[in-house]
């Protein structure tokens, strides 16, 4: 059975890379050599130079490239490094069509960097497919998906735009950082470059840094291996191992995660002082069946409203199990402030006009008894209930 037939959980841990050639060693060995001596003045080895390649950074991008079901694979410093690195596949003059709900890192680097090397931009809400046939232009030669997206986990319909894209020779880049591909693969749904920030759920551990890139283009793949080697923010082979070590363990725990996620979204949903739940895996979510149709579930991370950022402020100060941290997908749920963490690098503005308020938690679902982050939410919520009563009786 050749491992194309393997289901996804097998092939986390049974790909090319599972045992090593020259040991039999079944952990990926970590090659810190900088350099590779040649053997021949005329004939250099398969590695040179670190930087072009290194065997343990190699592993990795085999294994995501496979996952992915793309040719190529490409491991970087941060998901920001895989990110940035891609958008390099454009030029001055080159405009992107963007999906206005994205993370605030990818916000910083379109809106203020990318400007000054001429490449521009129009941001949209990609949940409506007529403002982005409206916001391309003549020269639009990408369009950026994050799906679903942060913070809002707004849904975004990967194949209409890469329909778009196709017939203008545009490509497109999806962030898949939330789902992975144990539950989306946008390749298959037309997608040119799939970016990660591998920080987050295929590491899984809070213990690492790191970004991946994958094409199914072999011409592409050459393109964007060119960039990785003249940009240079590769992934070191320490931390690259680290990624390959967490992915073997994804599928049990992204299932696990994300079945308390639904627990603890259903839970909040029906809490009087909880405004809005934001999470494709409900019902209600708006996009909830075009999440159904391409993905194979609704990811572990959610967003959720308070009345107003007091209400927020006294709930974070009261829960007990979730880290307050900047970050996702990992084994320990975190909470994060999304104002103030992930989208700092937006003025309050441009979050208004998002719909990024001030009173919205993020939670990414970690491996804890789902009932156990439940009652530590119910306590931390009668808190803020005394103390709003408090506060509305000294009015
Ligand atoms: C959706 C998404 N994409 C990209 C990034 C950037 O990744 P990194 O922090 O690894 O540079 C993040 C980080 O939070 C993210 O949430």
């Amino acid at each position: 059975m050749s491992s194309e037939n393997y289901s996804f959980e097998t092939k986390l841990l049974h790909n090319q890379h599972k045992v090593d050639p020259a040991t039999g060693a079944v952990s990926v060995p970590i090659q810190h050599a900088s350099t590779f001596h040649q053997f021949d003045l005329d004939r250099y080895g398969k590695y040179d130079y670190a930087r072009s390649g290194n065997p343990t950074r190699e592993a990795l991008e085999d294994v995501i490239a496979e996952l992915e079901g793309g040719t190529r694979g490409f491991a970087f410093s941060s998901g920001m490094a895989a990110i940035s690195t891609a958008f390099l596949l454009l030029s001055s003059g080159d405009h992107i069509v963007i999906t206005d709900d994205v993370y605030g890192g990818t916000y910083r680097m379109v809106t203020q960097v990318l400007t000054r090397f001429g490449i521009e931009h129009t941001f949209v809400d990609m949940t409506d497919l007529d403002q982005v046939k409206a916001a391309i232009k003549p020269n639009t030669k990408a369009f950026y998906v994050e799906t679903p997206s942060n913070p809002l986990l707004k849904v975004t319909d990967i194949k209409a735009i890469t329909s778009f894209a196709k017939e203008i020779n545009a490509i497109t880049y999806v962030d898949n950082t939330f789902l992975t591909p144990e539950y989306q693969r946008p390749l298959e749904l037309g997608a040119d470059v799939v970016l990660h920030s591998a920080t987050k759920f295929l590491s899984g551990h809070s213990d690492v840094v790191a970004g991946l890139a994958v094409v199914k283009d072999e011409e592409l793949g050459k393109r964007l291996y060119s960039l990785q080697n003249s940009f240079g923010a590769v992934l070191g082979p320490q931390d690259a191992w680290l990624v390959l070590r967490g992915i073997k363990t994804l599928h049990v725990r992204l299932e696990q995660s994300q079945k308390s996620a639904i627990k603890i979204a259903e839970f909040l949903a029906e809490h009087p002082l909880i405004e809005e739940v934001y999470y494709p895996g409900l019902e209600n979510h708006p996009q909830h069946e075009l999440q159904k149709s391409q993905a194979a579930g609704p990811g572990a991370v959610l967003s959720f409203e308070f009345q107003n950022e007091k209400a927020l402020q006294v709930f974070l100060t009261n829960v007990k199990i979730p880290v307050f941290a900047v970050s996702l997908g990992a084994v320990e749920s975190i909470l994060s402030f999304p104002a103030k963490m992930s989208h700092a690098a937006m003025s309050q503005e441009e979050r208004e006009k998002r719909g990024i308020k001030n009173s919205l938690i993020r939670l990414s679902v970690g491996l804890e008894n789902p009932d156990d982050l439940i009652n530590d939410f119910s306590q931390a919520l009668h808190q803020v209930k005394e103390k709003l009563l408090v506060l509305q009786q000294g009015e």
